[in-house]
């Protein structure tokens, strides 16, 4: 600009663009940088003005330079009364703006062991049952000794816990109170208050004296069931084990009965579903231990000692009952390699189910 020489009409297009500028501002910011250009010391376009005066011969310099000395003040003063306006609209310290977006809060999502209960207890209802749940803090007589197990049976050994009272030696009422090492004394629990038929299912937590490893964990739980009535069969058992498993895991897979032991059932089974990791060919599986399949619950025809205990007819009525692991089922179906994940809660393994 200081090659042009000085015009009056600068003056008042300066005047006209700070004017316009002053009024679009929205910012102490703004105003500051707009204060800047105008009268910056440097490189200021009024400053930049007044370095022209210098230029002018003596009798022109008055005039302009009173002019332009009208335009700094006036720019001076708007620009101090556009920031007391400014700082009037600013909310005062430590007050709430209302008008600020709200923070998302992350939403919570079902844990998977509680999605594997909850579609358990779906097919079951689906299918007439009783959904109920039993006591933690159970006695040694509804844990064991009415479940066939008197206090000296070996299959106890599979099955210590805690103790919150000490154990007396067998009788049937004894008040030893354990931690309930299944869910199964749900089963006398409930005969006892009803008369067939029954049909229930009875989810809940069980405690063990396992060593800790990838699949054991001293708390655990389990989903217990329960069919009595007349004439109920092996292939009632089979049938409804089968269809539940097939629901649950997918109807893609195989299953498979298979003989086992249990003091509470005779005959007992084990219920399998072929594996899903290697298709059930077990080749380099680690899945199914190379097997090609998977267990997935314990079952059995209600052993007539059961039935005498809670004083039900073993000649009029027959049931099968069957116990799954929540835990272990949610392993298989999602895959997950360590039972303790299930109970660290770490948000970023559960954000995954
Ligand atoms: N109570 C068994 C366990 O904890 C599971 C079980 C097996 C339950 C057979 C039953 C059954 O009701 O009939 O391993």
């Amino acid at each position: 600009m200081s090659d042009t020489p000085l015009d009056p009409s600068d003056i008042d297009t300066h005047r006209a663009q700070f004017r316009e500028r002053l009024a679009a501002l929205r910012s102490i910011h703004e105003l500051k940088a707009l204060a800047d250009e105008y009268l910056g010391r440097k490189s200021g376009k009024v400053t930049a003005l007044m370095a022209k005066l210098r230029e002018l011969p003596r009798e022109a310099k008055g005039e302009f330079g009173a002019l332009i000395n009208t335009l700094k003040q006036e720019l001076e003063a708007s620009l101090a009364s556009k920031r007391e306006a400014l700082e009037s609209t600013q909310m005062p310290a430590g007050a709430v703006d209302v008008t600020l977006p709200g923070r998302a809060l992350p939403l919570g999502r079902v844990h998977p062991l509680m999605q594997v209960r909850q579609q358990v207890e779906d097919i079951f209802a689906r299918m007439g049952y009783e959904i109920l749940e039993g006591p933690e803090v159970e006695d040694d007589y509804h844990n064991f000794e009415a479940l066939n197990m008197p206090q000296d049976h070996p299959a106890r050994d599979m099955q210590d816990t805690l103790y919150l009272a000490a154990p007396v030696r067998s009788s049937v009422g004894t008040p030893a109170t354990l931690l309930r090492t299944h869910t199964s004394g749900m089963q006398i629990r409930y005969m006892e208050q009803h008369q067939p038929p029954v049909r229930l299912i009875a989810p809940g937590r069980v405690y063990r004296r396992d060593g800790l490893d990838l699949t054991h964990s001293p708390m655990f739980s389990q989903i217990e069931g329960l069919v009595v009535g007349e004439r109920v069969t092996l292939a009632d058992l089979k049938g409804t084990l089968v269809a539940f498993a097939l629901e649950l895991f997918g109807l893609d897979r195989q299953t498979r009965v298979r003989p086992s032991f249990f003091p509470y059932t005779e005959p007992s089974a084990e219920v399998d579903i072929s594996c899903g990791s290697c298709g059930g060919t077990g080749i380099n599986c680690g899945m199914c231990k190379r097997t090609g399949w998977l267990e997935i619950l314990g079952s059995g025809m209600v052993h007539p000692a059961v039935f005498e205990a809670v004083g039900y007819d073993p000649e009029r009525y027959t049931g099968f009952a069957f116990g799954l692991g929540i835990e272990r089922v949610a392993m298989l179906r999602y895959g997950i390699p360590n039972i303790r994940l299930l109970f660290e809660n770490d948000p970023r393994m559960l954000a995954q189910f």
